[in-house]
């Protein structure tokens, strides 16, 4: 990641750097357990897919670049609540 301290959990704030630490330091099993890395994935849901990757490779140590600007993201994450679509889910 190129700024691994951008956002990725916009409801609680939680920034990249905290979540693959969280993931390499626990290692966990399923990726429900990255909420308990502060938090994140708890609220909107928005970023659970981010999560879900986060938790799947960072346990592995690898990386991976989201391809879309932090103002991007941010953008698509007000359109994901304004849809009032069914929520993301674990
Ligand atoms: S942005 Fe993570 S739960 Fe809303």
């Amino acid at each position: 990641m190129k700024d691994p301290d951008r956002k990725i959990c916009y409801c609680y704030d939680v920034s990249w750097r905290k979540l693959v630490r969280f993931a390499r330091r626990t290692r966990p099993v399923r990726a429900s357990q990255m909420s308990e890395c502060l938090g994140a994935g708890t609220g909107c849901g928005w970023c659970i897919p981010v999560l879900k990757k986060i938790q799947a490779v960072a346990s592995e140590g690898r990386d991976f670049e989201l391809n879309m600007s932090p103002k991007e993201y941010e953008a698509q994450r007000q359109k994901y609540i304004q849809a009032k679509k069914p929520k993301n889910r674990f």
